[in-house]
Protein backbone atom coordinates (compact mmCIF):
# COMPACT_ATOMS: atom_id res chain seq x y z
CA UNK A 1 0.00 0.00 0.00
CA UNK A 2 3.01 2.52 0.36
CA UNK A 3 5.56 3.07 -1.90
CA UNK A 4 8.48 3.31 1.17
CA UNK A 5 10.18 0.56 0.62
CA UNK A 6 13.66 0.04 2.82
CA UNK A 7 16.01 1.72 0.11
CA UNK A 8 13.58 4.68 -0.62
CA UNK A 9 13.22 5.21 2.83
CA UNK A 10 16.95 5.61 3.21
CA UNK A 11 17.21 8.27 0.57
CA UNK A 12 14.24 9.93 1.28
CA UNK A 13 15.64 10.04 5.17
CA UNK A 14 18.31 12.16 3.36
CA UNK A 15 16.44 14.30 1.47
CA UNK A 16 14.80 15.46 3.59
CA UNK A 17 17.90 16.02 5.72
CA UNK A 18 19.34 18.14 2.79
CA UNK A 19 16.37 20.23 2.50
CA UNK A 20 16.31 21.03 6.12
CA UNK A 21 19.46 22.45 5.87
CA UNK A 22 18.22 24.09 3.19
CA UNK A 23 15.34 25.46 4.53
CA UNK A 24 17.46 26.96 7.62
CA UNK A 25 19.64 28.86 5.58
CA UNK A 26 16.60 30.55 3.16
CA UNK A 27 14.78 31.13 6.30
CA UNK A 28 17.48 32.91 8.34
CA UNK A 29 17.71 35.51 4.95
CA UNK A 30 13.93 35.47 5.27
CA UNK A 31 13.69 36.93 8.74
CA UNK A 32 17.11 38.76 8.10
CA UNK A 33 15.67 40.80 4.82
CA UNK A 34 12.12 40.89 6.38
CA UNK A 35 10.62 38.60 3.66
CA UNK A 36 8.63 36.31 5.85
CA UNK A 37 5.76 39.05 6.60
CA UNK A 38 6.08 37.43 10.51
CA UNK A 39 6.59 39.07 13.65
CA UNK A 40 3.52 41.45 14.25
CA UNK A 41 1.16 41.66 16.65
CA UNK A 42 -1.54 40.64 14.77
CA UNK A 43 -0.15 37.04 15.13
CA UNK A 44 1.72 35.96 12.01
CA UNK A 45 4.37 33.78 11.92
CA UNK A 46 7.84 34.71 13.49
CA UNK A 47 10.87 33.61 15.03
CA UNK A 48 12.85 30.51 12.93
CA UNK A 49 9.72 29.38 11.47
CA UNK A 50 8.89 32.72 9.82
CA UNK A 51 7.85 31.77 6.05
CA UNK A 52 7.66 28.06 6.44
CA UNK A 53 6.18 25.36 4.32
CA UNK A 54 2.79 24.04 5.73
CA UNK A 55 1.56 20.75 4.00
CA UNK A 56 -2.17 20.45 3.31
CA UNK A 57 -3.61 16.95 2.18
CA UNK A 58 -6.76 16.87 1.30
CA UNK A 59 -9.26 13.65 -0.16
CA UNK A 60 -10.83 14.88 -2.87
CA UNK A 61 -12.60 17.84 -5.04
CA UNK A 62 -15.59 15.91 -5.67
CA UNK A 63 -16.90 17.33 -3.10
CA UNK A 64 -17.85 20.69 -2.94
CA UNK A 65 -17.19 21.03 0.83
CA UNK A 66 -13.35 19.70 0.21
CA UNK A 67 -12.71 22.66 -2.23
CA UNK A 68 -13.52 25.24 0.47
CA UNK A 69 -11.82 23.39 3.57
CA UNK A 70 -8.69 23.77 1.38
CA UNK A 71 -9.00 26.84 -0.10
CA UNK A 72 -10.04 28.76 3.42
CA UNK A 73 -6.81 26.65 4.93
CA UNK A 74 -4.27 28.16 2.06
CA UNK A 75 -5.61 31.72 2.30
CA UNK A 76 -5.44 31.80 6.15
CA UNK A 77 -1.79 29.87 6.15
CA UNK A 78 -1.06 32.66 3.28
CA UNK A 79 -2.49 35.69 5.25
CA UNK A 80 -0.10 33.87 8.46
CA UNK A 81 2.93 34.23 5.88
CA UNK A 82 3.31 30.72 5.49
CA UNK A 83 3.88 28.85 2.37
CA UNK A 84 1.80 26.07 1.37
CA UNK A 85 1.61 22.85 -0.33
CA UNK A 86 -2.31 22.02 -1.11
CA UNK A 87 -3.06 18.64 -2.87
CA UNK A 88 -6.09 16.99 -3.42
CA UNK A 89 -5.39 12.93 -4.07
CA UNK A 90 -8.59 12.35 -6.23
CA UNK A 91 -10.40 9.76 -3.32
CA UNK A 92 -7.13 7.78 -4.23
CA UNK A 93 -5.25 6.20 -1.13
CA UNK A 94 -1.87 5.97 -3.33
CA UNK A 95 -1.84 9.19 -4.33
CA UNK A 96 -2.45 10.45 -0.98
CA UNK A 97 0.47 8.48 0.30
CA UNK A 98 2.29 9.54 -2.38
CA UNK A 99 2.11 13.63 -1.91
CA UNK A 100 2.42 13.22 2.24
CA UNK A 101 5.91 11.40 0.93
CA UNK A 102 6.49 14.57 -1.24
CA UNK A 103 5.63 17.05 1.64
CA UNK A 104 8.06 15.57 4.46
CA UNK A 105 10.66 15.47 1.26
CA UNK A 106 9.67 18.86 0.65
CA UNK A 107 10.41 20.16 4.13
CA UNK A 108 7.09 20.94 4.83
CA UNK A 109 6.93 21.60 9.09
CA UNK A 110 3.15 21.31 10.09
CA UNK A 111 0.98 19.05 8.03
CA UNK A 112 -2.78 19.28 8.04
CA UNK A 113 -4.60 16.27 6.49
CA UNK A 114 -8.24 15.02 5.84
CA UNK A 115 -7.39 11.63 4.84
CA UNK A 116 -9.09 9.49 2.09
CA UNK A 117 -8.32 5.76 4.32
CA UNK A 118 -7.55 6.93 8.02
CA UNK A 119 -5.20 4.26 8.50
CA UNK A 120 -3.93 4.56 5.44
CA UNK A 121 -0.45 6.89 6.47
CA UNK A 122 1.69 5.18 9.22
CA UNK A 123 4.47 5.06 7.60
CA UNK A 124 4.42 8.79 6.27
CA UNK A 125 3.39 9.90 9.69
CA UNK A 126 6.17 8.04 11.24
CA UNK A 127 8.45 9.45 8.75
CA UNK A 128 7.05 13.21 9.38
CA UNK A 129 7.37 12.41 13.43
CA UNK A 130 11.12 11.55 12.91
CA UNK A 131 11.63 14.22 10.88
CA UNK A 132 10.51 16.93 13.87
CA UNK A 133 7.15 17.34 11.20
CA UNK A 134 4.04 17.80 13.43
CA UNK A 135 0.64 16.51 12.38
CA UNK A 136 -2.80 18.20 12.56
CA UNK A 137 -5.80 15.43 11.63
CA UNK A 138 -8.31 17.72 10.01
CA UNK A 139 -11.67 16.74 10.27
CA UNK A 140 -11.24 12.61 9.67
CA UNK A 141 -8.92 11.00 12.32
CA UNK A 142 -5.65 9.99 11.10
CA UNK A 143 -6.07 6.30 13.02
CA UNK A 144 -3.91 3.36 14.68
CA UNK A 145 -0.05 5.52 14.80
CA UNK A 146 0.58 7.71 17.50
CA UNK A 147 2.16 10.26 15.41
CA UNK A 148 -0.75 12.33 15.33
CA UNK A 149 -0.59 15.44 17.28
CA UNK A 150 -3.65 17.30 17.00
CA UNK A 151 -7.54 16.80 15.60
CA UNK A 152 -9.49 19.83 14.42
CA UNK A 153 -13.40 18.65 13.88
CA UNK A 154 -16.80 18.66 14.52
CA UNK A 155 -18.73 16.82 17.17
CA UNK A 156 -19.01 14.09 14.85
CA UNK A 157 -21.86 12.15 17.32
CA UNK A 158 -23.91 15.35 17.14
CA UNK A 159 -24.21 15.43 13.44
CA UNK A 160 -25.16 11.96 13.50
CA UNK A 161 -27.67 12.88 16.40
CA UNK A 162 -28.82 15.89 14.38
CA UNK A 163 -29.60 13.81 11.22
CA UNK A 164 -31.61 11.09 13.05
CA UNK A 165 -33.51 14.60 15.17
CA UNK A 166 -34.38 15.83 11.36
CA UNK A 167 -35.65 12.63 9.88
CA UNK A 168 -38.05 11.97 13.02
CA UNK A 169 -39.04 15.88 12.58
CA UNK A 170 -39.48 15.45 9.22
CA UNK A 171 -41.66 12.32 9.59
CA UNK A 172 -43.75 13.98 12.07
CA UNK A 173 -42.45 11.72 15.24
CA UNK A 174 -40.81 14.31 17.13
CA UNK A 175 -41.20 17.83 17.13
CA UNK A 176 -39.05 21.01 16.11
CA UNK A 177 -37.39 20.01 19.82
CA UNK A 178 -37.20 16.75 19.21
CA UNK A 179 -39.55 15.67 21.33
CA UNK A 180 -41.79 12.42 20.73
CA UNK A 181 -44.92 13.36 19.03
CA UNK A 182 -47.17 11.82 20.85
CA UNK A 183 -49.95 9.47 18.49
CA UNK A 184 -48.42 9.99 14.93
CA UNK A 185 -48.59 6.93 12.88
CA UNK A 186 -46.03 4.67 12.37
CA UNK A 187 -43.12 5.09 9.21
CA UNK A 188 -40.80 3.13 7.16
CA UNK A 189 -37.36 4.09 6.69
CA UNK A 190 -34.25 2.43 5.17
CA UNK A 191 -30.60 4.14 6.36
CA UNK A 192 -27.29 4.93 4.83
CA UNK A 193 -23.71 5.18 6.50
CA UNK A 194 -20.47 6.52 5.19
CA UNK A 195 -17.28 5.25 4.09
CA UNK A 196 -15.83 2.39 6.77
CA UNK A 197 -11.94 3.39 6.29
CA UNK A 198 -13.71 6.94 7.49
CA UNK A 199 -13.63 7.30 11.77
CA UNK A 200 -15.94 9.82 11.65
CA UNK A 201 -18.58 7.64 9.39
CA UNK A 202 -19.41 5.46 12.63
CA UNK A 203 -19.59 8.59 15.15
CA UNK A 204 -22.42 9.61 12.27
CA UNK A 205 -23.97 6.29 12.43
CA UNK A 206 -24.25 5.74 16.05
CA UNK A 207 -25.44 9.25 16.74
CA UNK A 208 -28.54 8.53 14.56
CA UNK A 209 -29.09 4.77 15.20
CA UNK A 210 -28.73 6.05 19.19
CA UNK A 211 -31.47 8.17 18.02
CA UNK A 212 -33.71 6.60 16.12
CA UNK A 213 -33.90 3.79 18.53
CA UNK A 214 -36.68 4.33 21.02
CA UNK A 215 -38.53 4.91 18.17
CA UNK A 216 -37.71 1.93 16.53
CA UNK A 217 -37.85 -0.34 19.60
CA UNK A 218 -41.70 0.98 20.36
CA UNK A 219 -42.71 0.26 16.73
CA UNK A 220 -43.46 3.89 15.41
CA UNK A 221 -40.20 3.20 12.54
CA UNK A 222 -39.60 0.44 11.12
CA UNK A 223 -36.47 -0.11 8.44
CA UNK A 224 -38.48 -1.89 5.69
CA UNK A 225 -35.72 -3.94 4.56
CA UNK A 226 -34.10 -4.97 8.18
CA UNK A 227 -30.82 -3.81 7.00
CA UNK A 228 -30.07 -1.61 10.23
CA UNK A 229 -26.14 -2.90 10.59
CA UNK A 230 -23.25 -0.06 9.81
CA UNK A 231 -21.66 -2.96 7.51
CA UNK A 232 -24.71 -3.33 5.70
CA UNK A 233 -25.55 0.34 5.50
CA UNK A 234 -21.79 1.59 4.50
CA UNK A 235 -21.04 3.34 1.13
CA UNK A 236 -17.11 2.79 0.77
CA UNK A 237 -15.58 6.35 -0.26
CA UNK A 238 -18.91 8.19 0.16
CA UNK A 239 -19.84 7.12 -3.54
CA UNK A 240 -22.80 8.87 -4.69
CA UNK A 241 -23.49 5.98 -7.66
CA UNK A 242 -22.59 3.41 -5.24
CA UNK A 243 -25.65 4.81 -3.00
CA UNK A 244 -27.59 4.90 -5.32
CA UNK A 245 -27.16 1.33 -6.73
CA UNK A 246 -27.62 -0.07 -3.27
CA UNK A 247 -31.09 2.27 -3.27
CA UNK A 248 -32.35 0.87 -6.53
CA UNK A 249 -31.94 -2.74 -4.98
CA UNK A 250 -33.63 -1.78 -1.91
CA UNK A 251 -36.28 -0.48 -4.22
CA UNK A 252 -36.57 -3.74 -5.73
CA UNK A 253 -36.51 -5.70 -3.11
CA UNK A 254 -38.78 -4.02 -0.18
CA UNK A 255 -40.99 -1.50 -1.87
CA UNK A 256 -42.01 -2.64 -5.23
CA UNK A 257 -44.98 -4.47 -3.63
CA UNK A 258 -46.60 -1.24 -2.77
CA UNK A 259 -44.83 -0.69 0.75
CA UNK A 260 -44.57 3.21 1.50
CA UNK A 261 -40.96 4.44 1.99
CA UNK A 262 -41.52 7.68 4.33
CA UNK A 263 -37.58 8.43 5.00
CA UNK A 264 -33.71 8.04 4.26
CA UNK A 265 -31.18 8.23 6.48
CA UNK A 266 -28.55 9.58 4.83
CA UNK A 267 -25.05 10.80 6.31
CA UNK A 268 -23.87 13.22 3.65
CA UNK A 269 -25.30 15.25 0.50
CA UNK A 270 -23.45 13.56 -2.26
CA UNK A 271 -25.31 9.94 -1.00
CA UNK A 272 -28.56 12.12 -0.57
CA UNK A 273 -28.38 13.04 -4.65
CA UNK A 274 -27.44 9.26 -5.30
CA UNK A 275 -30.54 8.11 -3.51
CA UNK A 276 -33.10 10.58 -4.27
CA UNK A 277 -31.69 9.88 -8.46
CA UNK A 278 -32.79 6.17 -7.57
CA UNK A 279 -36.27 7.06 -6.50
CA UNK A 280 -37.06 9.30 -9.38
CA UNK A 281 -35.46 6.66 -11.92
CA UNK A 282 -37.75 4.36 -10.03
CA UNK A 283 -40.85 6.50 -10.50
CA UNK A 284 -40.87 8.38 -7.83
CA UNK A 285 -42.02 11.56 -7.79
CA UNK A 286 -39.67 14.76 -7.13
CA UNK A 287 -42.31 16.48 -5.02
CA UNK A 288 -43.48 13.52 -3.41
CA UNK A 289 -40.34 11.81 -2.13
CA UNK A 290 -39.61 10.44 0.99
CA UNK A 291 -38.13 12.18 3.45
CA UNK A 292 -34.21 12.47 3.08
CA UNK A 293 -31.59 14.05 5.42
CA UNK A 294 -27.38 14.93 4.57
CA UNK A 295 -24.57 16.94 5.72
CA UNK A 296 -22.38 19.20 4.23
CA UNK A 297 -24.80 21.82 3.08
CA UNK A 298 -23.47 21.59 0.04
CA UNK A 299 -24.89 23.97 -3.04
CA UNK A 300 -26.50 21.71 -4.79
CA UNK A 301 -28.36 20.06 -2.30
CA UNK A 302 -29.34 23.50 -0.17
CA UNK A 303 -31.21 24.41 -3.54
CA UNK A 304 -32.67 20.92 -3.68
CA UNK A 305 -33.86 21.29 -0.14
CA UNK A 306 -35.31 24.96 -1.39
CA UNK A 307 -37.17 22.96 -4.06
CA UNK A 308 -38.66 20.47 -1.61
CA UNK A 309 -36.38 17.58 -2.87
CA UNK A 310 -34.11 16.59 -0.40
CA UNK A 311 -35.69 17.79 3.76
CA UNK A 312 -32.30 18.52 5.53
CA UNK A 313 -28.89 19.09 5.83
CA UNK A 314 -26.19 19.47 8.37
CA UNK A 315 -24.47 22.70 8.33
CA UNK A 316 -20.66 22.39 9.43
CA UNK A 317 -18.71 25.92 8.96
CA UNK A 318 -15.55 24.98 6.94
CA UNK A 319 -14.34 28.51 7.32
CA UNK A 320 -14.58 27.94 11.75
CA UNK A 321 -12.55 24.25 10.76
CA UNK A 322 -9.91 25.88 8.50
CA UNK A 323 -9.18 28.58 10.80
CA UNK A 324 -8.60 26.40 13.80
CA UNK A 325 -6.22 24.39 12.36
CA UNK A 326 -4.10 27.56 10.82
CA UNK A 327 -4.66 28.94 14.43
CA UNK A 328 -2.94 25.18 15.78
CA UNK A 329 -0.16 25.05 13.22
CA UNK A 330 1.15 28.51 13.82
CA UNK A 331 0.84 27.55 17.83
CA UNK A 332 2.37 24.48 16.96
CA UNK A 333 5.38 27.12 14.91
CA UNK A 334 5.32 29.55 17.88
CA UNK A 335 6.11 26.90 20.60
CA UNK A 336 2.50 27.84 21.53
CA UNK A 337 0.43 24.52 22.67
CA UNK A 338 -2.80 24.72 20.49
CA UNK A 339 -6.16 24.74 22.41
CA UNK A 340 -8.30 22.17 22.52
CA UNK A 341 -11.71 21.56 23.60
CA UNK A 342 -12.01 17.98 23.89
CA UNK A 343 -9.42 15.42 25.36
CA UNK A 344 -11.29 12.46 25.41
CA UNK A 345 -13.44 11.36 23.00
CA UNK A 346 -11.39 10.75 19.73
CA UNK A 347 -8.94 7.83 20.76
CA UNK A 348 -7.17 6.82 17.09
CA UNK A 349 -6.97 2.83 18.45
CA UNK A 350 -3.42 4.12 20.07
CA UNK A 351 -3.60 7.44 21.38
CA UNK A 352 -6.32 9.80 22.57
CA UNK A 353 -5.71 12.52 20.74
CA UNK A 354 -6.26 16.30 21.68
CA UNK A 355 -9.36 17.92 20.02
CA UNK A 356 -10.90 20.94 18.84
CA UNK A 357 -14.51 20.19 18.23
CA UNK A 358 -16.81 22.31 16.78
CA UNK A 359 -20.84 22.48 16.60
CA UNK A 360 -22.89 21.55 13.42
CA UNK A 361 -26.22 22.89 12.77
CA UNK A 362 -29.54 21.36 11.03
CA UNK A 363 -30.37 23.58 8.14
CA UNK A 364 -33.73 22.98 6.49
CA UNK A 365 -35.95 24.61 4.45
CA UNK A 366 -37.53 26.75 7.25
CA UNK A 367 -33.61 28.03 7.98
CA UNK A 368 -31.45 27.93 5.88
CA UNK A 369 -31.51 31.95 4.96
CA UNK A 370 -30.72 32.60 8.51
CA UNK A 371 -27.86 29.88 8.97
CA UNK A 372 -26.61 29.83 5.88
CA UNK A 373 -26.88 33.53 3.92
CA UNK A 374 -26.69 35.95 6.79
CA UNK A 375 -23.61 33.92 7.81
CA UNK A 376 -22.29 34.48 4.86
CA UNK A 377 -21.51 31.11 3.91
CA UNK A 378 -23.76 31.57 0.61
CA UNK A 379 -25.19 34.44 -1.01
CA UNK A 380 -28.57 34.04 -2.20
CA UNK A 381 -26.76 33.54 -6.08
CA UNK A 382 -25.07 30.57 -4.95
CA UNK A 383 -28.57 29.17 -4.14
CA UNK A 384 -30.74 30.31 -7.20
C1 LIG B 1 -16.92 14.54 6.67
C2 LIG B 1 -18.27 14.92 6.13
C3 LIG B 1 -18.40 14.54 4.67
C4 LIG B 1 -17.90 13.15 4.40
C5 LIG B 1 -17.84 12.87 2.91
C6 LIG B 1 -16.66 13.10 6.37
O1 LIG B 1 -15.45 12.72 6.90
O2 LIG B 1 -16.87 14.80 8.06
O3 LIG B 1 -18.46 16.31 6.30
O4 LIG B 1 -19.75 14.61 4.31
O5 LIG B 1 -16.66 12.94 4.97
O6 LIG B 1 -16.96 13.73 2.29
Amino acid sequence: MTPDTNGTTVKKKLLVGIVAVGMAFSLAACSGGGGGRGGDAGGSSSGDNAGALIGVAMPTKVSERWIKDGDAVKSALEDKGYKVDLEYADNKIPQQVQQISNMITKGAKVLIVASIDGGSLSDQLDSAAKAGIKVISYDRLLTGNENVDYYVSFDNYKVGVDQGTSLLTGLGLADADGKKVDGASPKTIEVFAGSSDDNNATFFFNGAMDTLKPYIEDGSLTIGSGQDQFTQAATQQWDPATAKARMQNLIASTYSGGTKLDGVLSPYDGISIGIISALEGAGYSSDALPVITGQDAEAASVKSIIEGQQYSTIYKDTRQLADQSVVMADDILNGKTPETNDDKTYDNGVKVVPTYLFQPTIVTKDNYKEVLIDSGYYTEADLK
